[in-house]
């Protein structure tokens, strides 16, 4: 792939909250997004991610069992993907840099979702506790971050806003004060 074409995808991901619920995901692409998934750069190659796939009504009732109340909008997705840390297989546990791993698979995640056509928005705002009691994890097994996955509905929630203030509004809608530029994140370059 292009230079350019990998940099359109990383732009054109967003966090998408509204999902067309009569579309749903079908197997081939979970599964693509399970291989980019597991092709993520972890310390000491130790590839500390483990998924739960919840398709299903039942699965994923048992995820948002668990969802904070402000991502109840998680409910209209067609997967809910539970992304975890085998915590027996970690580098340095006690200095949590296995939070590395898991958000660089997350982000290889995101934009295969991007390249399948899909939307998503990561969760973390869950009850870790309730999530795992919920879909009875062994104890080895850390619950990072939850990613619904649908079809983008459009003109839900967003439509408006994107009416307003054009095709970059979900990259905006929800950050304060949108996406800071190179000059605010470059601390020094000498
Ligand atoms: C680790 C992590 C946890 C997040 N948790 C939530 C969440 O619980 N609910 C939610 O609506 N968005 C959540 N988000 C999405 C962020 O709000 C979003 O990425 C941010 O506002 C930037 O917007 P963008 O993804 O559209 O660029 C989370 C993002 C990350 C990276």
């Amino acid at each position: 792939m292009a230079r350019k074409e990998i940099l359109e995808v990383i732009r054109k991901r967003a966090s998408i909250r509204a999902y067309d619920k009569s579309k749903k995901v079908s197997k081939e692409q979970i599964e693509a997004i399970l291989e980019a998934a597991r092709l993520a750069p972890s310390a000491r190659n130790t590839q500390p991610w483990v998924f739960y796939v919840a398709e299903s009504d039942e699965a994923k009732a048992k995820v948002m069992n668990a969802m904070s109340e402000h991502n109840a909008w998680a409910n209209e997705a067609s997967v809910l993907l539970v992304v975890c840390a085998d915590l027996r297989n970690v580098y340095r546990l006690e200095a949590k840099k296995y939070y590395v791993d898991i958000g660089l698979c997350l982000e290889n995640i995101l934009l295969e979702i991007v390249n399948q056509g899909l939307a998503a928005c990561p969760c973390a705002a869950f009850d870790k506790e309730t999530l795992a009691r919920s879909l009875q994890l062994p104890e080895y097994l850390e619950p990072v971050i939850i990613v619904p996955i649908g079809y983008e509905a459009k003109g839900k929630l967003l439509g408006e806003l994107r009416e307003k203030y054009g095709e970059v509004v979900e990259r905006k809608a929800h950050k304060l004060g949108g996406t800071k530029s190179l000059e605010e994140i470059i601390f020094k370059w000498e």
